[in-house]
């Protein structure tokens, strides 16, 4: 169905309601049921979009996703609401009070900004999308603040919004985007668009942004959520000028560059500290080296050492027990010397498969032990640390 209006109906909401926590196996012999009383592609239709909000509660939880409308591409694309809502408290931080969401999807970010007192023009050229952002803003008693309209952002008069955001599309018919300007719209027009910002403006990309790519005039922010980083955003008026954050959610804690040149590399020391996600893309894992007074393994691997322990947000610690140079052999015998029952592989700097590893090395448990095994280089040279995380 290329229509939300039906679902919008209210027998449409009521097999919504009917169909809300469908089991898949189930489907087909709910929908014959179902195809008897409405009409197919009602049912069908609305066993869809069931199927949607269920991905989609891992992004927007099962409060909101169970009253959301969704498109396939829609739930793939939009922005998780921890995320949204971080953001939309740092426009509000900024003192804007209306912002024109260029590219809104179905609505992600738009409802966190309207959550934050916030006034919203949702602008999607996609007619379902838009519909969906509309139903959207509707479901959750949003509709005062967020007025969605349908058209190319590049025709659109942003004047009377203080702050714009811009996440564009960055798939494409073969999948994910990297070039920044063949994302739709291209990454050069949003960045005229958020200049053009009487406040300020926030554009989203892809966490793979090289740093050649930032503008002079931004900030760059990259932002994880559990240690997984989701995106990058590029901040234009946001007080900082051309700084470089990286902000771990929940929290939020943020980090920002000081200009610190590339840690010292030492042999290993007590501890191994693994950097977030967002802090190695941003490039602050010097920062975080001189909170922890470490060094680097090796020059171009972004795992820390230190001889003590201090407690970070922006690192993983680990005790570690045993070094040894990279051999599955060794490895082996070691695990089945320590009765090693769990093993984790990590790795970097390293090209061998952690999976393929794992079933080498342990193929059936030795006993309760765990044991995390770091596959990198020290030095230069292939290098397996052992060792465990600090509790
Ligand atoms: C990454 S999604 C936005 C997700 C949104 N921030 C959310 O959290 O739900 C990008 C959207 O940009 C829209 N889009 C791409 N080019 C556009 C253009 N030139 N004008 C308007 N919308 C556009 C696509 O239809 C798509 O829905």
């Amino acid at each position: 169905m290329n229509d939300l209006a039906p679902l919008l109906t209210p027998e449409g909401r009521a097999l919504l309601d009917e169909v809300r926590d469908t089991d898949p196996a189930r489907e087909l012999a709910v929908a014959t049921r179902l195809r008897r009383e409405h009409p197919a592609d009602l049912v069908s239709a609305a066993l869809g979009q069931a199927r949607l909000r269920q991905r989609a509660v891992a992004k927007f939880g099962a409060e909101d996703a169970r009253r959301m409308f969704f498109t396939p591409n829609g739930v793939e694309q939009s922005t998780r609401a921890s995320v949204a809502a971080y953001r939309a408290r740092r426009f509000r931080e900024l003192g804007v009070v209306s912002v024109a969401d260029l590219c809104c999807g179905i609505g992600g970010d738009a409802i966190a900004l309207a959550r934050a007192g916030i006034r919203v023009l949702a602008v999607d050229r996609d007619p379902l999308t838009a519909a969906a952002a509309r139903a959207n803003a509707d479901a959750l008693g949003l509709a005062d603040l967020i007025e969605v309209r349908q058209a190319d952002v590049t025709e659109v008069d942003t004047a009377g919004h203080d702050a714009v955001f811009v996440d564009p599309a960055r798939r494409g018919g073969r999948g994910r985007i990297f070039d920044p300007e063949a994302y739709s719209p291209p990454l050069s027009w949003a960045v005229e668009a958020a200049r053009a910002a009487p406040r300020a403006a926030a554009l989203k990309v892809a966490p793979g942004i090289p740093h050649e790519a930032v503008p002079a005039d931004a900030e760059a922010e990259w932002i994880s959520d559990g240690g997984d980083v989701k995106e990058a955003v590029l901040w234009f008026g946001a007080g900082q000028g051309a700084a470089v954050r990286a902000t771990l959610l929940p929290g939020p804690r943020t980090l920002l560059s000081r200009g610190l040149p590339d840690p010292a590399v030492r042999p290993p020391g007590r501890y191994l500290y693994e950097p977030d996600g967002a802090v190695v893309r941003s490039h602050l894992v010097a920062e975080v080296a001189a909170e922890l007074d470490g060094g680097l393994l090796d020059a171009t691997i972004a795992y820390v050492t230190a001889d003590e322990h201090r407690p970070t947000p922006y690192a993983t610690a680990y005790e570690l027990t045993d070094r040894l140079p990279f051999s599955v052999k060794k490895l082996k015998a070691l695990l089945r010397e320590r009765r090693v029952g769990t093993l984790t592989v990590k790795k970097r700097g390293s090209a061998v498969e952690p999976e393929e590893l794992r079933r080498k090395v342990l193929p059936k448990p030795h006993g309760t032990e765990s044991v995390t095994v770091f596959l990198t280089r020290v030095a230069g040279a292939p290098t397996m640390l052992l060792g465990h995380p600090v509790r």
